[in-house]
């Protein structure tokens, strides 16, 4: 008899922005002739810019010579790309890498998803809340979550810190010990950010108490403020207990072709249940050596020129273009007396719901009367109740027309 993995059972039917896609699909086919604009999904809009793509082409006839062609790559990615990743990302911060600790991989989302297999299924995990909702739902997956509670919103092994406008969406050290803590900083989904002093504190309580920091900094490009770290690794001690994920989703507009890298440091070691100390960073090679054939030479070439002056120049073009968004979408919506977090460090807009109207009413509100379609922060977890997101990834027109029509919605 086959038996089934029972923690699927226990997950929603679907995941966040399938359940959406699946909302706004079913408008669609009621109004066909709705001009939905979209500043949901996170997804980029600009196009792959042309630095990145002529490398690309250059990749792709080298695999139509014999001297050239690329069988199977390293599992942990090309040396050429480990080394840009190095210099760019993290020397330039101040911060020592080797290329066996950086690990290429096709998107920040599996390998967070994937973590898991390394990790025992004992640990207590911990996420920010609201969060996005690949670390909870992987942990249901792996076992860790628990049950979910008669709410039907908290899983009863997971440890949620909440961050919302009373406490200027910092989280506070828990008062539970977790074992495993995500943080993704700039966050998704509330666009806020953590300066260094606020990180170091988590770094500092992780290595007091023996926690491994799981560090999503898949939105790191669109910093603008100095004391806002890029890096876990600029806090002092990170080294020994974080790992970081790294993603060209939207730093270079990868949603497409799918790049990303982790950071599993050497010095970083958890324990045996019988309290040996054990060092992640072989086992992480070890699991993607078995489980993954690394990601595409093409694609890789692609990442590397993203780190090229010309690249480098073009896709901070395409960064700005989304923090006028940003930029826009906060000052209009805040001139029409709505409250609005986010959006200074990151292409998120995070928004207080009116009249205390629901996440998931606000959203059908604005799909049904204003065409536009954003996510309902309670997706991300029960502290993202009453707030909504918006995302700067749409395109500039989009943007402006669907500030308008917010604008003149009588909500
Ligand atoms: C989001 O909308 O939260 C992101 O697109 C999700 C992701 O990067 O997978």
């Amino acid at each position: 008899m086959a038996f089934v993995n029972e923690n699927y059972l226990k997950l929603r039917e679907s995941y966040l922005f399938s359940d959406i896609k699946k909302k706004v699909n079913a408008y669609k086919a009621q109004h066909p002739e709705a001009n939905i604009i979209s500043l949901g999904i996170g997804d980029v809009t600009r196009p792959i810019v042309p630095a990145i793509i002529e490398a690309m082409h250059k990749a792709v006839d080298e695999m139509g010579h014999a001297e050239t062609f690329r069988g199977y790559g390293p599992e942990q990615g090309y040396r050429f790309l480990q080394d840009r990743i190095i210099e760019h990302d993290f020397r330039s911060r101040g911060v020592e890498l080797d290329a066996d600790e950086i690990f290429v991989g096709d998107g920040a989302k599996s390998d967070l998803g994937n973590i898991g297999d390394i990790l025992s299924v004992k640990n207590k995990i911990a996420v920010t809340d609201p969060v996005y909702p690949v670390y909870v739902d992987t942990n249901v997956m792996g076992g860790r979550a628990g049950e979910l509670a008669g709410d039907g919103e908290h899983w009863n092994r997971i440890v949620y810190i909440p961050c919302t406008s009373e406490n200027n969406f910092v989280p506070e050290l828990p008062a539970e010990r977790p074992d495993v803590i995500y943080l993704c900083y700039p966050n998704n989904p509330t666009g806020t950010a953590l300066t260094k002093e606020e990180l170091q504190k988590w770094v500092d309580y992780a290595r007091a108490n023996d926690a491994l920091i799981l560090f999503d900094a898949a939105y790191e490009a669109f910093i603008h403020d100095d004391n806002i770290p890029h890096s876990i690794y600029e806090m002092e001690g990170a080294k020994e207990v974080a790992i970081e994920f790294r993603s060209f989703s939207k730093t270079a507009g990868f949603t497409g072709l799918r790049c990303g890298y982790t950071v599993v440091p050497k010095v970083l070691k958890v324990h045996t249940e019988t309290g040996e100390k054990v060092a992640l960073n072989p086992l992480w090679n070890r699991r993607q050596t078995t489980k993954f054939n690394g990601t595409s030479y093409i694609v890789q070439r692609a990442a590397e020129a993203a780190y090229s002056p010309l690249g480098t120049q073009q896709t901070r073009e395409s960064i700005e273009y989304y923090m006028r968004n940003a930029r826009l979408l906060k000052e209009s919506l805040q001139n029409i007396g709505l409250k609005i977090f986010g959006g200074d460090n990151a292409p998120y807009i995070w928004v207080k719901t009116p009249d205390g109207l629901s996440s998931w009413k606000f959203f059908e509100r604005l799909l049904h009367e204003c065409h536009i379609v954003g996510t309902p922060g309670v997706g991300f977890g029960p502290s993202g109740e009453g707030y909504f997101r918006l995302t700067a990834f749409g395109r500039y027109e989009d943007t402006v027309e669907a500030i308008s029509r917010i604008q003149n919605w009588k909500l």
